[in-house]
């Protein structure tokens, strides 16, 4: 598996995961009661654009399917990979996972984070504590030595127990000069099991979380995945370094 990245792959995909971690915050600042998922992506569009990027996500194949929008946008029992829509305003009770991919001087960057709007019943809001703690308790076993499989375990097994389901369909991925690389992190799995971990891997880790069945199907648009059961979904996405020693998120927003 050539998921290795040398020292200047590593800057750039650096680079790279600051600019999608800064444009994911604008976007969590901008998003409020009254704005349209529309025009959250076209803020999306145009702050890309401003750091010099190019969104990941825009014109992204899969099969025939061609995807439309700078961002992914997903409104409460959509998972992943949501439009955005002049006829779906943000209301008070939503949540809205927003998901920003770039690609900078040729390297990728992904982040995700769902945002509740407003007074959001409690169960949903420890949805989305719970699936982000999922994402920290994932990368706390991104280390030389560990396998793949430790990270799966350790979000199963925190969130197992809490009785939400797990999203199968989906998995979080390597990064490099595309999208979607080796490694596959499934959201489930055995300890000690799958690919090593070795410095100079970037990771994008990313727990998709349902408050009921973890059972998905897609939307006529051919890319939305909502829940079978329409109970709402958290996702919490970061891409991430192994080094030497300790986990380098790659995606957080420095202060
Ligand atoms: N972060 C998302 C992912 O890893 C980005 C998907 S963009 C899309 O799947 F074009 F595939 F929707
Ligand atoms: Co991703």
């Amino acid at each position: 598996m050539k998921a290795i990245r040398s020292d200047s792959e590593i800057s750039a995909i650096a680079e790279s995961c600051e600019i999608a971690a800064l444009v994911l915050q604008y976007l969590v600042d901008s998003t409020s009661e009254g704005i349209t998922t529309y025009d959250i992506d076209q803020l999306g569009k145009e702050k890309i654009a401003e750091y010099g990027a190019k969104s990941a996500c825009y014109n992204y194949r899969h099969g025939a399917n061609i995807f439309p929008a700078y961002t992914c946008i997903s409104v409460n029992e959509e998972i992943v990979h949501g439009i955005g829509r002049i006829d779906r305003t943000v209301q008070n009770g939503d949540i809205i996972s927003l998901d920003v991919c770039v690609n900078y001087n040729g390297y990728i960057g992904d982040n995700a984070r769902t945002i509740a709007i407003g007074s959001v019943d409690p169960k949903i809001e420890n949805l989305l504590e719970d699936t982000q703690n999922a994402l920290l308790k994932g990368i706390e076993r991104v280390r030389p030595g560990n396998r793949v499989g430790d990270i799966s375990n350790a979000i199963e097994s925190f969130i197992q127990p809490k009785g939400y389901g797990i999203v199968r369909d989906f998995v979080g991925h390597g990064v490099g000069k595309t999208m979607h690389e080796l490694p596959q992190i499934p959201n489930f799995g055995k300890k000690g099991t799958g690919p090593l971990l070795k410095p100079g891997m970037a990771l994008a880790i990313e727990p998709m979380i349902n408050l009921g069945s973890p059972n998905i199907r897609f939307l006529e648009d051919g890319w939305t995945a909502v829940t079978a059961d329409k109970q709402p979904s958290a996702h919490f996405e970061h891409t991430v370094l192994v080094t030497d020693g300790d986990p380098k998120i790659l995606t957080k927003v420095k202060n």
